[in-house]
């Protein structure tokens, strides 16, 4: 059987980091796109001459040229702007809706079939753009941002519990953005909800507090220390894993900015619950309850999303 074909729309940081997992991992043949010359050919022939090393087969190709990522079966999408210090994820908003809308018709001509998995922020207006450009299914066009955000969450609490990461599983909901909810009462430490972790003595609500408002600064915290970007290692790994559950049929619950039509209250609009991701794309939002102090957060994260929806429809009259 023919590999499967990964296109990857962007070949900046995260596109770079995203074609050498695929590679390690053997996902299948990898084509960069960039509107950059010489960057997708260059970080293509790079990964592939890591292959007699690294001991992966596949073919990787850098283009400029969308025609090259025909019949892709999963589009990674990372095109656009990063931020530098001092800007927050939504003032990428005006050059990155324009980036998705020749993205979006680029995938409706060469790749209506692929699941396609958004990074560009800000990120949750920019999924549902590019879904509206693409006209692609909804449950086909997906953002990523909770795998990476509770990947975050996760990271921070082992280190606060010095426990294996592995042990510790914890889902963030919301927009990908100051206001998103990481969700405390679901995560646990070896099955162990974080409250009664507090009620134990193994940390202090205060800890908890400062640890749930590091997840929500998490990617302000790296583009501070970098600088001259934003995070890649953490939010390529995170895409990939979603890409995998697709091209593997996981069926993994993965918390992920999906279409939502009247789960957790949202209707008709992108914004970061929890997802079933198999070969049928997103599967299923998982409808999960909230406590009333959930809901009021969720609720308006939920109304900052629909803020930048607004301003993306203020620049571009197509979307509706
Ligand atoms: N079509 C294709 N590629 C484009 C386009 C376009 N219209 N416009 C810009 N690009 C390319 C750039 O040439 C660059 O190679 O997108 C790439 C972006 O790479 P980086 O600047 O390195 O950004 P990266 O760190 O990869 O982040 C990409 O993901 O997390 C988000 O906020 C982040 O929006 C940003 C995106």
């Amino acid at each position: 059987m023919a590999r499967p074909k990964i296109a990857l729309i962007g070949a900046g940081q995260i596109g770079g980091t995203l074609a050498h997992l695929a590679a390690i991992k053997e996902l299948g043949d990898v084509v960069l796109f960039d509107i950059a010359e010489g960057t997708p050919q260059g970080k293509a022939l790079d990964i592939a001459e890591a292959g007699p090393s690294e001991k992966f087969d596949g073919s990787f190709t850098g283009t400029n040229d969308y025609a090259d990522i025909a019949g892709a079966d999963v589009c990674i999408v990372t095109a656009g702007v990063a931020r530098k210090p001092g800007m927050s994820r939504d003032d990428l908003l005006g050059i990155n809706l324009k980036v998705m809308k020749s993205v979006g018709e680029g995938i409706k001509a060469h790749a209506p079939d692929a699941f396609v998995i958004c990074i560009t922020n800000p990120l949750d207006a920019m999924v549902w753009a590019l879904q509206q450009f693409s006209g692609l299914p909804t449950n086909k066009v997906v953002g990523m941002a909770g795998v990476l955000d509770s990947a975050r969450f996760r990271h921070f609490l082992a280190v606060e519990f010095d426990v294996s990461m592995r042990d510790v599983s914890a889902f963030v909901l919301g927009g990908h953005g100051d206001t998103m909810v990481p969700s405390v009462r679901y995560s646990t430490v070896g099955g162990i909800p974080l409250p009664d972790l507090v009620d134990m003595g193994w940390t202090t609500q205060d800890k908890l507090d400062a640890i749930v408002q590091r997840t929500r600064d998490g990617g302000a915290e790296i583009v501070g220390l970098l600088k001259t970007g934003s995070a890649f290692y953490a939010p390529a790994t995170s895409a990939i894993e979603m890409a995998e559950a697709y091209l593997k049929d996981q069926k993994r619950v993965l918390p992920c900015a999906a279409y939502c039509n009247g789960e957790i209250g949202v209707k008709g609009m992108y914004v970061g619950v929890p997802t079933v991701i198999g070969a049928n794309g997103i599967e299923k939002v998982i409808d999960v309850k909230l406590s009333k102090d959930e809901q009021v957060m969720f609720d308006k994260s939920v109304d900052a999303v629909k803020g930048l929806m607004e301003a993306c429809k203020g620049i571009d009259s197509t979307l509706a």
